[in-house]
């Protein structure tokens, strides 16, 4: 779908607190259990950053159909505790570690991560940021690199017992 096609389709927003339930459930269909989120700290997230969150809500359903999520922080390298303590958000951060990136099996192959990738890239460059950083497998690396994304090569986080790669977009101003 075109950039167009899909912003007709999507509407791309932060979530709202009553919106936890979904990004719970997406989260545990689009990741296997020793790499999702938990429900708990899913719920802590929404609640406290939700600001840091883009969701695409199809227009017809009202339903979340893939999300971004992050917290922002002054800090340049990925550590696992960002994936569990959302209390290490900064709102002034100048960097945002990107916790989770998730397109419903339905949606898929359509662009539409590429274009949540793309609005939260723009969103999080006014807002003043200069670095988005996270870790991937070395299946997605390829993925991050057509959006942007430079690997940093492995990763210090050992979370779910996989070997992660960390990827960094520094932001340019013709973003
Ligand atoms: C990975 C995921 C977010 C992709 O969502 P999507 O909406 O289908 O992706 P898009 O259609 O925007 O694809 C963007 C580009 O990434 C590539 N890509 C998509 N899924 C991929 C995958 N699983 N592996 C490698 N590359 C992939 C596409 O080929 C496309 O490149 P192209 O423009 O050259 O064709 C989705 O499959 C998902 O939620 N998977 C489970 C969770 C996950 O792995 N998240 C990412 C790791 S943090």
């Amino acid at each position: 779908m075109t950039i167009k096609e899909l912003n007709e389709r999507f509407e791309f927003r932060t979530i709202r607190p009553e919106e936890a339930e979904q990004a719970v459930m997406i989260e545990q269909i689009c990741f296997p259990p020793n790499e999702a989120c938990s429900e708990a700290m899913m719920r802590e997230r929404v609640e406290a950053v939700p600001d840091l969150f883009l969701a695409a809500v199809d227009r017809e359903t009202g339903k979340i159909a893939g999300f971004l999520n992050g917290i922002a922080t002054n800090e340049e390298i990925f550590r696992d505790e960002f994936f569990t303590d959302a209390g290490l958000h900064d709102p002034e951060g100048e960097n945002v570690m990107l916790l989770g990136l998730d397109v419903l099996p339905q949606y898929r192959g359509q662009g539409l991560a590429r274009e949540i990738v793309r609005q939260y890239k723009r969103r999080e460059l006014q807002r003043g940021r200069k670095v988005l950083i996270l870790t991937c497998l070395s299946s997605k690396t390829e993925m991050y690199e057509k959006m942007g994304f430079h690997n940093k090569g492995v990763s210090g986080s050992s979370w779910g017992g996989e070997q992660w790669y960390e990827m960094t977009c520094r932001f340019t101003a013709d973003i």
